[in-house]
């Protein structure tokens, strides 16, 4: 078999840059330590690769304060933290049927209990979710509107500036899921009126897993879920409210910090617009190859605006999965089938019916030929029943 092409880089990207193996690597093995519980020079360097990563992604998500950049262990948590320290009884939120599990399994456990109630704004045929639907879901009570900006089953891009005007007019917070887009499009939190930026570490950030955070805007009253441990203020019964240690308790993922640090000292060098437009190139590439197969279907895929490098696509009378094992045992081709976690897209997209989509994402390290293959790959597969 040829050499095996991934495809899955929405679910993690791999590989992630040599420097950040190296760098982990490196920096594990020489630096001991615990950030801001030890004097020694030695956590002097740990604390300050954790303050510069704190730094270059507060940068990376338009915010102004390093401070409000709190870590934890991956978008899920992130998005959890958000949720519970933001809502009380009584409160409305508006979300998206574009919504991972990370976000409707949280708000879904809070309606179920009596304490919330949600309002579930659709997209359109494109993948779009209309900035004026939202406005027009947002009651008097609405605490928090939550909105992924990507999804990761289709790609699209969620317009936020408008949408965050909107919630800043009518008194709403205004949280993003940045999952599949921190590190690949630009999110300006004071420019869109974003309050909070959720995060995962191991996607188009190019860390490892285990790391994630939040970004909080100034003056957002999110409650601390856990308390314990921050090494400062030690003497205190309760839990510091200061950010960073407002959100955080226990020892960090120092090591995860670290992938993330190299991670942003790559993109920074690479510069992340310049990754992006090679990746929808690439996307591009793949989009007409597959459009141009008879029996293949694709979704919210009409061109690269206002796209992640995520194509969802079908095989008429195959089941995702089905599709997805031949290319995996076959072709040597990595590929995630099925609903994605985001079982609301496929009951909108009808795609509920054969099990969900087979999805191809792509990441920094993909090349035309490996698009070239899969593309291949599929028109095989597509005309055994034809
Ligand atoms: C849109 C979206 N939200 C949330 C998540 C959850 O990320 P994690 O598994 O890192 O918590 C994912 C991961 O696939 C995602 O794509």
């Amino acid at each position: 078999m040829q050499d095996p092409i991934y495809l899955d880089n929405a679910a993690t990207t791999y590989p992630k840059p040599r420097e950040v193996y190296d760098f982990m690597h490196e920096f594990y093995s020489t630096c001991g330590g615990n950030p801001d519980r030890t004097g020694r020079s030695m956590a002097g360097r740990m604390e300050q690769v954790v303050s510069q990563t704190r730094k270059m992604l507060c940068e990376l998500f338009g915010g102004d304060d390093p401070r409000r950049l709190t870590f934890c262990l991956n978008a899920s948590d992130a998005l959890n933290q958000i949720v519970q320290g933001m809502l009380a009884s009584g409160d409305h939120v508006v979300t998206t049927l574009l919504e991972h599990n990370s976000v409707l399994r949280p708000l879904y456990h809070k309606e179920q209990a009596g304490e919330v109630e949600v309002t579930y704004v659709p997209f359109d045929d494109a993948g779009f979710v209309s900035p004026a639907d939202v406005k027009a879901a947002l009651r008097e009570n609405t605490k928090l509107v939550l909105l992924n900006h990507a999804s990761n089953v289709v790609g699209t891009v969620q317009p936020l500036g408008e949408v965050g005007r909107a919630c800043r007019e009518a008194g709403a917070y205004f949280a993003v899921d940045a999952s599949q887009t921190a590190g690949v499009v630009e999110i300006d939190a004071k420019g869109m009126c974003i309050d909070l930026v959720a995060f995962t570490g191991h996607k188009g950030l190019m860390g490892p897993t285990g790391i994630g955070g939040v970004y909080t805007g100034e003056g957002v009253p999110i409650r601390a879920t856990r308390f314990g441990g921050t090494g400062v203020q030690s003497g205190r019964r309760t839990h510091p409210e200061e950010f960073p240690y407002r959100l955080e308790c226990g020892t960090l993922n120092i090591l995860g910090v670290a992938g993330l640090y190299a991670g942003q000292l790559w993109l920074r060098e690479q510069g992340v617009a310049n990754v992006h437009a090679r990746e929808m190139a690439l996307w591009d590439r793949m989009r007409r190859g597959l459009q141009g197969i008879e029996g293949v279907v694709t979704y919210c895929a009409d061109g690269a605006e206002g796209h992640t490098a995520v194509l969802s696509f079908n095989v008429l009378g195959w089941e995702a999965a089905d599709v997805g094992a031949i290319l995996d045992a076959n072709y040597g081709i990595a590929c995630r089938t099925g609903l994605h976690c985001a079982p609301l897209v496929h009951r909108r997209l009808g795609t509920d019916e054969v099990f969900g989509t087979v999805r191809f994402s792509l990441g920094p390290f993909n090349t035309e030929e490996q698009v070239e293959r899969a593309v291949a790959a599929v028109a095989e597969i597509a005309a055994i029943k034809g």
